[in-house]
């Protein structure tokens, strides 16, 4: 029996005391009262289901190689954490969680369709299935193995997200043996929020959501109208439904959902799905990391964080042999215009193309232009209220520039005019975007034309002809995809990747794939077409991009498979956002690199790891060796080097990491040795290579993360790199926590208390009263945040120990809100009298024991008595 990683648990037990704001910071992050149990392999569990009785309820049964366990939910929240505490004595427990919630990553959406029948979806681009011209496989090779008629046939590729349509034509059209989706099921139910009871049933069917519809598009869509196909549209898709149609996923239903997925034969699983972490011993990526022992590779999208700058690792990427996937900007573009009529002085019906916005009620409007003013390079155009001279605009479609005030002031100085319809044009060359002015009920419908389009209707209504648009309805129209070459960002890193590495200096991501701008499917209740931006569209490709390699190489090994696609793919140029600098980005940003899917299937080097952990100045792992092996029928002789990617500075002047952009990188790189200049491997062989790194001599106070990659220049053809990743500094001597203070229940902002304040508790827990809460700013991840009780008397002083929620393991960094009803850890309530807290978090890589390794912040006193 262990005890471990118990409690992350916030308010869980205090819950119904707090405001409802302070209420939601705690359950965002955890399920009140409910808790994941591990059983010991070989133990007989009735033990543990006498203990809990009728006191909690099963919610999931695991029984599965990899895990086996329940979910419960105890009926009283108010003493859950006391009797899930309990549970780790008992002979069957090896371990107790608290049921986390996740959320799906924050993509971007940009674009939706709005054809309701995605059959009768009608697009002005040609059916292209071959040659495969699809910029995200271009880029990634993933063309080149579909001209050989690679497509990943017969392989089970399961996806853990929102369910999938699978009735739109392009995902296959129906559900079961035979088809598209040939399996999975949903665990939740369409009215499951993360917060309540799943309701599962035999369907995985999304209707409502659209994220997991995008991200099967991306592995497997079937050639459609909108010119694309996925990446390995031959392989057979597994959906398990996890998220209803708003909200978050908890912890148990994640687990289920992945030892379904393994349990019913996938060869791979995926999912774009994450949580602020940096520790890979969270249970989810306990689980995870288990299937790939067990030998199925899986893949996770490393996050949409990018902006909290380094050491903000998502998990699952960030268990161990997980596949953590970043983001790189698509080469071009996509914008789809929705076609229309235009004619000019009752002359012939042209075609034009826009975005529609939301309104969008233009079906058989046919109404002449009106343009505020002719100056096409007006920058504020129609942001203040319209002269008092301006005819009456109900029967015109307003044409307005788009530009510095909103669109929704825009259009509110064209309502008061009488405007009902308008039409922006864009500002800038690349295409357009649809406005949102649903708030403004005068407007029944708007969108945005391109630049082009919008510059020479007002030449013509310069010239005083009349310019009449006779809409169709968007929801019928013909499509266009125009695509810009994103000269820009195009391969860059995208900006919003999550920075790694883990807090323990696990290398992480692996690798990057085109996640910046990307067209998919999208539920045909929701427009059936859509392009979005994120890692959750990176990390679907690769999945893909795993099943074309083991069609070509017959094999699943999930570290075979890893280490191929990091040592043939192509690091990048570092983007802060406004292109390529002269420096490699960090590995912490984009691991080994853009995939190279037909290098990494046709390989004949096999690298023995996808990447090297230096780790830190503390634990600085001086050489480590890694292991050629040459697949091929001759002898290769290996040109050895390395080369440097940008050190990325962790801190610069505050305790907090530096937010990106904005942090600081440089050209300031490790010295490599290797045990020699080249290496020849005869056929069938392998060879062994040490390297020695002398990490730069730089302000370890600061946390400069270095990196770069090993390269090797085969007589074979083949040029692979190996990323490497360390830091300066020490991570056990870095502070974790900010500061800790005492805040009171009933403030939602929980500002800190400055004066002594005094609370009149309840022993009834459910009591509505206002309760002391402790809080800890942490400005860095800790293995373990501890609120202790300290009493005052006097002069004296006597530390009671943690109080009742109290300790948190793993935490990443955060603000942690914990209150106090007046009971310790072993749930009994202490006297009345004075109190202060004594707020604890441990050093990474800290020993408990010693109280040197804790950071503390002692709050200001406080007195209660009970009522
Ligand atoms: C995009 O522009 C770059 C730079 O001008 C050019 O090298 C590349 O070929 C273009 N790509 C496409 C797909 O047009
Ligand atoms: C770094 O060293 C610490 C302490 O030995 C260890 O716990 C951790 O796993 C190491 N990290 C890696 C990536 O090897
Ligand atoms: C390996 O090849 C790359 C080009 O692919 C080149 O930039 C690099 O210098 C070569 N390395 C060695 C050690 O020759
Ligand atoms: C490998 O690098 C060499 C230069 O060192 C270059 O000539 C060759 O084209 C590269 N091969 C591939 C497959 O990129
Ligand atoms: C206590 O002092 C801090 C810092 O001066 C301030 O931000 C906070 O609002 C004060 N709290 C209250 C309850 O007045």
């Amino acid at each position: 029996m262990v005890r471990s990683t118990f409690v992350l648990s916030l308010l869980a037990s205090a819950g119904g005391f707090l405001s409802t704001e302070a209420k939601k910071l705690a359950e965002a992050k955890h399920l009140p009262g409910s808790y994941v149990v591990e059983f010991e392999d070989s133990q007989d569990a009735s033990d543990f289901f006498n203990r809990i009785g009728s006191k909690a309820k099963t919610r999931m049964n695991f029984d599965s190689s990899i895990f086996k366990g329940v979910s419960i939910q105890f009926h009283d929240t108010e003493t859950a954490e006391d009797e899930a505490a309990a549970l780790i004595d008992l002979a069957s427990v090896k371990r107790v969680w608290p049921n986390r919630i996740y959320d799906l990553p924050k993509d971007e959406i940009i674009w939706t369709g709005k054809t309701k029948d995605a059959s009768a979806a009608h697009s002005n681009v040609k059916r292209q299935s071959s040659p495969d011209t699809f910029s995200p496989h271009v880029m990634t090779q993933v063309d080149k193995l579909r001209a050989k008629g690679i497509t990943g046939k017969g392989i089970k590729i399961a996806v853990i997200d929102t369910g999938v349509d699978y009735t739109h034509p392009a995902l296959g059209g129906c559900f079961g043996p035979g088809c598209l989706v040939s399996y999975g099921s949903d665990i939740v139910g369409d009215d499951y929020t993360g917060f309540n009871t799943p309701v599962p049933d035999d369907d995985p069917y999304d209707g409502c959501a659209g994220h997991g519809s995008h991200v099967s598009g991306i592995i497997a869509a079937q050639a459609n109208d909108y010119g694309f196909t996925g990446a390995a549209p031959g392989v057979t898709l597994g959906a398990y439904r996890v998220f209803g149609c708003t909200g978050s996923a908890a912890n148990d239903v994640l687990i289920e959902a992945y030892l379904r997925a393994f349990e019913d034969g996938s060869n791979i699983i995926t999912a774009s799905i994450g949580g602020a972490s940096g520790w890979s011993e969270d249970p989810w990526a306990v689980v995870v990391s288990r299937i790939v022992d067990a030998g199925v590779p899986c893949t996770v999208s490393a996050g949409n964080a990018g902006a909290n700058g380094l050491f903000y690792a998502s998990t699952a990427s960030n268990g161990k042999r997980v596949t953590s996937i970043a983001s790189v900007d698509n080469w071009l573009t996509p914008v789809l215009l929705t076609d229309s009529f235009f004619s000019i002085d009752s002359g012939d019906e042209q075609t034009f193309g826009y975005v529609v916005g939301d309104p969008s009620a233009w079906a058989g409007v046919n109404l002449p232009l009106w343009a505020p003013s002719f100056d096409t390079a007006e920058v504020d155009q129609a942001c203040n209220p319209f002269p008092a001279d301006t005819p009456d605009l109900s029967e015109k479609i307003v044409l307005i520039r788009r530009g510095t005030c909103t669109f929704v002031q825009k259009v509110t100085n064209a309502a008061n005019a009488g405007a009902k319809y308008v039409l922006f044009y864009n500002n800038v060359p690349a295409g357009a975007s649809g406005p949102s002015v649903t708030g403004v009920t005068a407007i029944k419908a708007v969108g945005m034309t391109t630049a082009a389009q919008g510059v020479a209707w007002v030449g013509s209504l310069a010239a005083g002809s009349e310019v009449v648009l006779n809409m169709v309805d968007p929801e019928t129209a013909p499509v266009s995809l125009i695509t810009s070459n994103n000269t820009l960002t195009g391969g860059a890193p995208s900006t919003y990747t999550t920075w790694n590495p883990t807090y323990e200096m696990d290398v992480k991501p692996q690798v990057a794939s085109p996640g910046g701008n990307i067209l998919s499917t999208w539920p045909q209740a929701l427009g059936s077409y859509a392009v979005i931006s994120g890692t959750s569209m990176s990390c679907p490709h690769v999945a893909g991009i795993y099943a074309l390699i083991a069609e070509v190489r017959g094999t699943f090994d999930p570290a075979t498979l890893e280490a191929l696609v990091a040592s043939t793919a192509n690091p990048r140029l570092y983007n802060a956002g406004s292109g390529d600098a002269n420096v490699f980005a960090p590995v912490a940003q984009v691991g080994a690199g853009l995939v190279q899917a037909y290098d990494a299937a046709y390989a004949t080097t096999l690298l023995s790891t996808s990447s090297l952990a230096f780790n830190d100045t503390d634990h600085l792992d001086k050489t480590l060796k890694f292991t050629i092996k040459n697949l091929g029928k001759k002898a290769v002789t290996y040109k050895l080097g390395s080369v440097g990617a940008a050190t990325a500075y962790t801190f610069s002047d505050s305790i907090y990491p530096d937010p990106f952009p904005g942090l600081e990188v440089s050209d300031e790189y490790a010295k490599i040795k290797l045990s020699g200049s080249s290496v020849t491997v005869p056929a069938r062989g392998s060879a062994v290579v040490a390297v020695t790194v002398t990490p730069p001599k730089l302000d370890g106070t600061r946390l400069p993360v270095y990196s770069g990659y090993i390269t090797l220049n085969g007589t074979n053809g083949e040029n692979l790199s190996l990323p490497y990743n360390g830091a300066v500094g020490s991570l056990y001597s870095t502070r974790v926590l900010d500061t800790g203070y005492l805040a009171i229940s009933s403030d939602p902002n929980l500002v800190p208390v400055n004066g002594s304040a005094s609370f009149v508790l309840s022993k009834d827990p459910t009591a509505d009263v206002t309760i002391p809460v402790a809080v800890a700013l942490m400005a860095f991840g800790s293995p373990q945040i501890s609120i202790k009780l300290v009493q005052i008397k006097g002069k004296t002083t006597k530390n009671l120990g943690d109080i009742f929620d109290s300790p948190f393991h793993y935490a990443p960094r955060d603000e942690y809100p914990s209150a106090f009803d007046g009971r310790l850890a072993d749930g009994s309530y202490v006297p009345a009298g004075e109190y202060k807290f004594s707020i604890e978090a441990l050093h990474i890589f800290g020993n408990a024991k010693k109280a040197k390794d804790w950071d503390v912040a002692v709050s200001a006193p406080f007195t209660i008595r009970y009522g």
